[in-house]
């Protein structure tokens, strides 16, 4: 096994702003380990809407205020290294780890129940309220790194957490099976992608909405019809007509996505890359009794089921392009035109 350098290769990100707030270094040190820690050699890490929102402070909603702009409400301390989905091998390992996870090749659970050997009372996100995997080494506690045994490259691999257990735990959550018609909005995305995917693994029906050069693909995916975002999903599809939406989109169509729900039928969302605003009225909500469910903290099992899904092939990954590490703020650029269907992923191997 290499020896473990002091300082490493990653990207900081130096405040809320636009992406001259990220800044490439190579004297940047590697973590050092709490007792119930284990250490990671990231081969690769893929980028998500959450890396740019959490720059721009999106999730703050005291309007851009820089003291509520993380998942959980609380303040980003600077510099972070973003980065919540991670591929890598274990390096090194905390005194309270065995020493047979060295060599272990993992995934990151990006929703972190415990920290610094101690548990959390409010879950954090990898990258996010911690230090992620935009850098040749990452931290995390032993519990939420994850062997993985499969024949996909770190690549591949690295563009299944965030996603595919988002995804997972919206169905979960939905209580998705068999009998379901599911409508899943921005669903050439990574979430909507990797829904498509696992709704289909549990042998429901999927119509996907999505933009006409992303259609074919979405189809392959899974989806047995595609609407367009730009369509009428209640005049295509028809009042009361599907079981399930999984919403990532919202924005100003989102009372269309109730009006095609059956009564008794179920919303939940990850996300509102259309809009976070809309209009609800609350007759619709409960003269047909729907459920809402907001969906971010994994239910608990969602996480190693994806394993198991991913070691037996029942999910494919979607790799749009690949960066390298020193490209981040390219690869942020490029993933805010929303032409790729699926995910990029920053290659540590690249340029190395
Ligand atoms: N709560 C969580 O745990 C969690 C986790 C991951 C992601 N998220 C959130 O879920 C949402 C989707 O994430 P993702 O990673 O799947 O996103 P993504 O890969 O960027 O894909 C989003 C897709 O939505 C479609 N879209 C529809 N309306 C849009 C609009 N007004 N602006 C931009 N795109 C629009 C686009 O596809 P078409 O061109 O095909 O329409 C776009 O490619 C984001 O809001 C993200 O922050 C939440």
């Amino acid at each position: 096994m290499n020896k473990i350098p002091k300082n490493m290769r990653g990207v900081y990100l130096n405040g809320h702003g636009g992406l001259d707030k990220l800044e490439v270094r190579d004297d940047i040190p590697v973590p050092t380990l709490g007792s119930h820690e284990v250490l990671i050699r990231v081969g690769a890490a893929a980028v998500n809407n959450t890396d740019i929102n959490t720059r721009l402070a999106w999730y703050s909603k005291s309007g851009g205020a820089s003291d509520d702009a993380s998942w959980s409400g609380n303040t980003i301390h600077f510099p972070r290294i973003q980065g919540a989905d991670v591929c890598g091998r274990i390096v090194a390992v905390g005194e309270q780890v065995s020493l047979s996870r060295l060599n272990e090749r993992v995934l990151v659970e990006p929703c972190i129940r415990e920290a610094h050997s101690e548990i959390l009372e409010l879950p954090w996100y990898f990258g996010s309220e911690c230090d992620g995997g935009f850098a040749e080494y990452t931290a995390v506690a032993s519990r939420h790194a994850y062997q993985v045994n499969s024949k996909l490259s770190d690549v591949e691999l690295a563009s299944f957490p965030c996603s595919y257990s988002t995804a997972e735990n919206l169905l979960t959550r939905a209580n998705v099976t068999a009998n379901d018609v599911v409508l899943i909005t921005g669903a050439s995305g990574g979430v909507g992608s990797a829904s498509v995917q696992l709704a289909k693994a549990r042998g429901a029906k999927v119509v996907g909405i999505t933009s006409l050069s992303k259609s074919n693909k979405v189809l392959s995916l899974g989806a047995e019809q595609v609407l367009m975002r730009s369509d009428s999903v209640v005049q295509r599809l028809g009042e009361n007509s599907v079981d399930v939406v999984i919403d990532l989109v919202a924005g100003k169509k989102w009372p269309d996505l109730l009006g095609v729900l059956k009564p008794f039928g179920r919303y939940a969302v990850a996300g509102a890359i259309g809009g976070s605003h809309v209009e609800l009225d609350v007759r619709t909500l409960y003269l047909k009794d729907l459920s809402f469910f907001g969906c971010t903290v994994l239910e608990e099992n969602v996480f190693a089921n994806l394993i198991k899904r991913i070691e037996s092939c029942e999910i494919s990954p979607v790799v749009a392009r690949t960066f390298p590490l020193i490209q981040l703020a390219d690869a942020q650029s490029f993933f805010e035109t929303k032409q790729h269907v699926g995910k990029l992923v920053i290659d540590l191997t690249d340029g190395e």
